[in-house]
């Protein structure tokens, strides 16, 4: 097994910082790194629709010298025909260096990196987590306001669903003086393990429904879209579509220099006419995660050593047991085959129990 990325834990502050510096290298001096993955394959395995991570991911590694093999449709590959997922990645480890993977399935791309031989990059599972999406949001960050630290980040929209929401939330709980402002409404309000999350790590939050009277207190507005595909309820997803629209009117309202991200795709959230504000950096986002993927893939595909465990799961203290099993109906252990479901205990002194790949609280 290689060293995978399955969320954004997976990689310390402090490499963290050394891919933000190789990224604004690659920036800079494109050129220097025009060969770097001569000769080498990325297979992008989207198991889900997506245009610009799927083809972030293929732009990076073509610009590093590299190729790119995969598909973009489920329908396109043998998982149609029932195949597993830990097949799969035995599979596509004779035919490629590297996998970047995206999966319905909340804890797909773990069992992937568990049994491919080359390194495994979520690049989406369900509405879990989304770790490169974060790395672009993290070096827009930096760009733009030069520091992690003592920043007041609010997110607004599909907090329940939007797993770039949570995976960027745990990458600021450990950065110092940063305060999260969370804005939705009730049914899509944040996952309580996500602000579990920001308690233990004493991140204040608050919680409201009221962009407007957040605004003014704001550094950076992570704008997200209503996530239409994690709907079972048709009417509830068109009675919350257009919860919030953020309009010139609105920008009013903010700091000067507060910066406005949004991972895209945009549905209807943030007006056009924002896009000529100095403020709005999501398209500057688009190309930031090109470089962050980038130096991503030249850092796994540098490192020697097979490790024993993923670090995603080295991290838990796992409970194995044949009478526990997950809930979740989008949790990978509803498919895939003889899949022994799995628990971490996160929290020792409430007793809390999650299931290894969903991150679902075991009752
Ligand atoms: C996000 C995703 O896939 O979760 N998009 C992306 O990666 N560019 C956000 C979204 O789909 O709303």
């Amino acid at each position: 097994m290689r060293r995978s990325v399955i969320d954004i834990l997976d990689l310390s502050v402090t490499e963290l910082d050394e891919l933000i510096k190789t990224a604004v290298d690659i920036a800079r001096h494109p050129k220097k790194y025009a060969k770097k993955c001569a000769g080498k394959k990325i297979a992008t395995l989207f198991f889900e629709p997506s245009t610009r991570t799927r083809l972030s991911f293929e732009a990076a590694m073509l610009e590093l010298g590299g190729s790119v093999i995969g598909f973009s449709d489920a329908k396109n590959s043998s998982v149609s025909k029932g195949e597993s997922i830990a097949d799969t990645a035995k599979v596509i480890s004779c035919y490629a260096d590297i996998i970047a993977m995206r999966h319905p399935l909340e804890g797909a791309p773990i069992v992937a990196a568990r049994n491919a031989s080359i390194p495994v990059i979520n690049a989406g599972d369900g509405g879990h987590c989304h770790p490169t999406q974060t790395l672009a949001d993290l070096l827009t960050i930096w760009r733009e306001k030069g520091t992690f630290n003592n920043l007041t980040v609010g997110f607004c929209g599909d907090l329940k669903y939007g797993r770039t929401v949570h995976s960027l939330i745990a990458a600021l709980n450990r950065y110092t003086g940063i305060k999260i402002v969370l804005i939705s409404p009730e049914e899509l309000k944040l996952p309580y393990y996500v602000k579990r999350d920001m308690q233990l790590h004493n991140v204040p939050y608050t919680e409201t429904d009221d962009l407007e009277k957040a605004l003014s207190s704001l550094d950076v507005l992570y704008m997200t879209r209503v996530q239409q595909e994690r709907f079972d309820d048709v009417e509830e997803y068109n009675r919350l579509k257009d919860c919030y629209i953020l309009t010139e009117e609105k920008m009013k309202l903010a700091k000067r220099d507060m910066s406005v991200l949004h991972p895209l795709p945009r549905v209807n959230e943030i007006s056009v006419a924002i896009d000529n504000d100095e403020r709005a950096c999501y398209f500057k986002q688009v190309l930031n995660g090109k470089y962050m993927r980038m130096a991503l893939i030249l850092k796994l595909l540098s490192a020697k050593n097979p490790v024993d465990e993923i670090d995603y799961v080295k991290r838990c203290e796992l409970i194995d047991s044949t009478d526990m099993v997950c809930t979740n109906p989008k949790c990978i252990t509803k498919v895939e085959q003889e899949l022994p479901h799995s628990f971490k205990l996160v929290d020792k002194q409430e007793n809390v129990k999650r299931c290894m790949y969903c991150e679902k609280k075991y009752k």
